[in-house]
């Protein structure tokens, strides 16, 4: 069944869902995007995505296509119009297309931005196989721009990443950066020792992930002690368990790293427990 896609103000069926060959995201990978998961028909996080999309925004002088509260709308009509109980809503937003290739930025005056958002239909996302399996990581160099905390549609290395993982008979990939991990493909990275979660700062070299912010803070509310700075691969893989979090995945168990098994090699029960605190409180919280 096709589904129904929103483009510029219209509900549309997706095959009639149309672009410029000149939308600067085509072009430049001039855009920014959200993924915002749904449970049970509702949005989990809506305003941390809607936050970080206008920060994004904002960071690249962007101008906004809408009010929040119009995204709002637009989301919960996609999900109504295709029936989305459980999946994903991607939203996408570009400086839009001026007409040519040029590297200098439109006039925001005259060159409105592009705004897409689809849906996708993911029955039962919450009780991914994934999770009793755990994933396999393998690491790579970081060798992304210095700008990781705009959540940009530059992810052709992230794919590459994903493919070298895939390769190697792995799940994703950890990239590192100066010795220390920065953070997944697409996801943020974690390690638990003991009681404690040591997961890498905030800053430029990051995404900061809306589902971490959550999940750090459900953590401390279960008494467990966060430490957020830098660590190596070798740490994490002599820890008692990994794991990592994002929109599409929650939180999900990390059971191997560069071939070595993580604690007895299964996923850990603090990583696990944290997912059950994390979907119950998003539920309740959901809009
Ligand atoms: N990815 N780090 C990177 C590089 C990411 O691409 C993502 C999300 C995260 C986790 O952020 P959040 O918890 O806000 O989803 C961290 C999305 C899911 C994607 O690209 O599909």
């Amino acid at each position: 069944m096709s589904r129904t896609v929103y483009v510029n103000g219209e509900y549309l069926p997706e095959e009639e869902a149309k672009i410029s060959i000149f939308d600067r995201a085509f072009l430049m990978a001039d855009g920014v995007y959200e993924v915002t998961s749904v449970l049970g028909g509702k949005l989990i996080d809506f305003e941390g995505h809607a936050v970080r999309l206008q920060r994004s925004m904002t960071e690249l002088e962007m101008v906004a296509p809408c009010t929040k509260e119009e995204l709002l709308e637009i989301h919960r009509e996609l999900v109504k119009l295709n029936e989305i109980e459980d999946g994903l809503i991607y939203l996408q937003v570009t400086r839009g297309s001026a007409g040519d290739r040029d590297f200098m930025f439109p006039d925001p005056e005259t060159t409105k931005p592009t705004i897409v958002l689809f849906t996708q239909n993911k029955p039962g996302l919450a009780n991914s196989p994934a999770v009793q399996n755990g994933l396999k990581i393998i690491s790579i160099d970081d060798i992304r721009w210095g700008r990781r905390d705009i959540k940009t549609t530059q992810l052709l290395y992230p794919s590459m990443g994903k493919m070298a993982a895939k390769k190697a008979g792995c799940d994703d990939a950890w990239m590192i950066e100066d010795g220390f991990v920065t953070e997944g493909t697409s996801n943020n990275a974690y390690f638990i020792k003991g009681n404690k979660i040591v997961t890498r700062a905030l800053s430029t070299d990051i995404l900061h992930g809306i589902t971490r912010a959550a999940v750090l803070r459900f953590a401390q509310e279960a008494q467990m002690e966060v430490e957020e700075r830098n660590f190596t691969i070798e740490e994490a893989q002599a820890a008692d368990e990994a794991f990592v979090t994002s929109a599409s995945t929650f939180v999900m168990p990390v059971v191997e790293i560069d071939g070595k098994a993580i604690g007895d090699g299964a996923p850990g029960s603090k990583a696990l427990r944290l997912r059950e605190i994390y979907l119950d409180e998003s539920l309740k919280a959901a809009i």
